[in-house]
């Protein structure tokens, strides 16, 4: 009886070591584990520190190694100018790693060649135009044609002849547009000055192609009023959306007619900035993702 008991405590007390060894094995590895996360954060903060994109405020952690790449390959931008464009996907070509806009219905949508409006999106209310201001069966969101009608009113006063030849266009409208163009010049001269559907500015209902009232649109850049809605359409609450110059970031070519309405208090910032809708968006309006 004896033997069995200290036979039994025997193996009591080894397993009573066993146990031991495992938990303080165990513990000195979880704090292994936690002494390398702890490495890594110090380091990514560190890092995040140390690079000259974080200071600004549209900085993106996850761009980082993009921002790295552009600068190499783009020596002579600034830091600002960097960060914007990769924000953009201008490191990418365009159509690829498309996302669908988000803001719809508001003014401050976003529709361009990476972010795109779904084939049913309708914005609301738009109305007809009247033909005194535009050819007929043109329609815009209520906001915009308000604006362009007083604005159209006022640009009169000044002796000018302003008249809406297009405005919004529905997905398929825009499908028809682009493959006419793509069969008569071809896919890479089509992408250059005509949107794909579901990419066109025109489906948001928020933009107006105008030129001098029964004059080519392909002239309106020679004309005085080109110079009067250069001068004061932001009054109203457009803006040049492809201006000269900057077709490496809006990535279409220079659209003298073309003007996006994103209501007076913005547009009037965005012309000061002197940046396109599309920085402007990325910098100061992009905060879902920021
Ligand atoms: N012409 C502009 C880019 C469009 O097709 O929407
Ligand atoms: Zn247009």
């Amino acid at each position: 009886m004896k033997k069995i008991i200290i036979i039994l405590s025997s193996i009591v007390v080894i397993i009573f070591i066993i146990l031991m060894i495992f938990l303080f094995n165990t513990n000195s590895k979880n704090k292994d584990i936690d002494n390398v996360k702890k490495k890594e954060t110090t380091e990514k903060v560190k890092e995040k520190e140390d690079n000259e994109f974080s200071k600004l405020s549209y900085y993106k952690e996850e761009n980082l190694d993009r921002y790295k790449a552009y600068q190499s390959n783009n020596s002579d931008l600034s830091i600002e100018d960097i960060v914007t464009r990769v924000n953009l996907n201008l490191d990418k070509n365009p159509y690829t790693d498309t996302i669908p806009s988000t803001n719809l219905n508001t003014n401050y949508l976003l529709v361009n060649k990476f972010n795109y409006l779904d084939s049913s999106y309708i914005p609301n209310n738009l109305e007809l135009l009247d033909n005194s201001y535009a050819k007929s069966g043109i329609y815009l969101v209520k906001e915009a044609k308000d604006n362009i009608e007083r604005l159209i009113g006022d640009a009169k006063s000044d002796g000018m002849n302003i008249r809406v030849i297009s405005a919004y266009r529905s997905y398929t409208y825009q499908e028809n547009l682009y493959n006419n163009y793509v069969k008569n010049d071809g896919v890479e001269n089509a992408d250059t000055y005509s949107a794909r559907p579901g990419y066109s500015e025109h489906q948001t209902g928020l933009v107006v192609d105008v030129t001098k009232a029964y004059d080519d649109f392909n002239n309106f850049e020679n004309t005085d009023e080109y110079n009067w809605m250069k001068e004061n359409a932001s009054n109203y609450g457009f803006i040049l959306r492809y201006p000269k110059d900057k077709e490496n970031i809006t990535t279409y070519s220079f659209e003298a007619w073309h003007y996006r309405y994103v209501g007076a208090e913005l547009a009037k910032k965005i012309k000061a900035s002197n940046l396109t809708f599309d920085e402007y968006y990325t910098r100061y309006l992009d905060y879902e993702s920021n």
